[in-house]
């Protein structure tokens, strides 16, 4: 297969889950200002029509196409790729940032809610992953959003961290199945992004720490690309992020285990 060069978005489509979310919507305007064509999907029809409107007055694209879709549903998910199957898009670039970061004991969970979270955050993007290997342009990549809190286990954050830490897994796995492929798999491990009000005042009561490890998800989503474009397994953004995870690499987990612990379990929330 011929090799098309990596930073080239001009042929083919960038599909983007979660894109009606914070980090969603900087991916959409950063690889709009790429003049990349788009398919976007969030579960709000409203909130997709308003995006749209605002990228094309924006930016110079000839195809934005919008899928209202709740991707823990089976029937909605395959519906939705039909459609795109049926248009006949060629996806060039998947960025999966559907997700949800439901904090809270487990014993306080609805059965519903675990599954939720575990389709969302895992199930969805695997599901996208396959449909698109089989939908890609001439290039293709792949760009699964996960999260730093996916590095350690994290008690009262336990889902979300498992289905993170599977996703991270997962990507570097499916990286190396497509070697050679003319594909490539990036996972990117953000900290905290001031997106959701929720999200803002959490990282304002860390105070300082918090200052530190939060990153705008503008930035993100450029550093993500570079990333992408620099053909990156794996990474973790921020410097801060990065030099937390170097120093207590070393330190016995059952220490981590009980630090996280001792101060996630005064924090409890759920947006979904
Ligand atoms: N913000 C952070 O601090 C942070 C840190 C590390 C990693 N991350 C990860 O970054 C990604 C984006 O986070 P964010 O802060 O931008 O989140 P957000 O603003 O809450 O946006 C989440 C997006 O996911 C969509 N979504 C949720 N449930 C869905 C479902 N069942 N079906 C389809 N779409 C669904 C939402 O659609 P609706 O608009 O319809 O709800 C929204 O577009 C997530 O994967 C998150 O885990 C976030």
């Amino acid at each position: 297969m011929k090799n098309v060069k990596k930073e080239n978005y001009t042929s083919g489509y960038a599909l983007i889950t979660g894109a009606t979310g914070g980090l969603g919507r900087a991916f959409a305007n950063a690889i709009a200002k790429r003049r990349c064509n788009l398919l976007l999907t969030g579960r709000s029809e409203e909130k997709l029509i308003a995006l749209k409107n605002e990228l094309l007055e924006k930016y110079a694209l000839n195809s934005v196409q919008i899928y209202a879709v709740d991707l823990t549903e089976e029937g909605g998910r395959y519906a939705f790729m039909e459609r795109i199957r049926a248009a006949g898009y060629k996806i060039r670039l998947l960025v999966n940032a559907a997700g949800v970061d439901v904090q809270k004991a487990l014993a306080e969970y609805t059965q519903e809610k675990i599954a939720f979270q575990c389709r969302v955050n895992f199930e969805a993007a695997v599901s996208l992953c396959r449909f698109t290997i089989e939908q890609r342009a001439e290039r293709l990549e792949i760009v699964n959003i996960s999260s730093v809190s996916g590095i350690y286990p994290m008690p009262y954050f336990a889902i979300y961290s498992a289905t993170k830490a599977a996703l991270t897994s997962f990507s570097v796995a499916l990286r190396e199945e497509l070697k050679g492929k003319n594909a490539a798999v990036t996972a990117i491990l953000p900290g905290a992004m001031p997106t959701r009000e929720d999200i803002k005042e959490q990282i304002k009561g860390q105070g300082i720490w918090g200052k530190l490890a939060a990153k705008s998800p503008q930035s993100v989503a450029e550093y993500s690309l570079k990333a992408v474009g620099k053909n990156k397994a794996k990474v973790i953004v921020g410097f801060w992020n990065k030099c937390m995870r170097f120093t207590t690499a070393v330190l016995p987990q059952r220490w981590k285990l009980k630090f996280i612990a001792k101060r996630w379990s005064k924090i409890s929330k759920d947006s979904f």
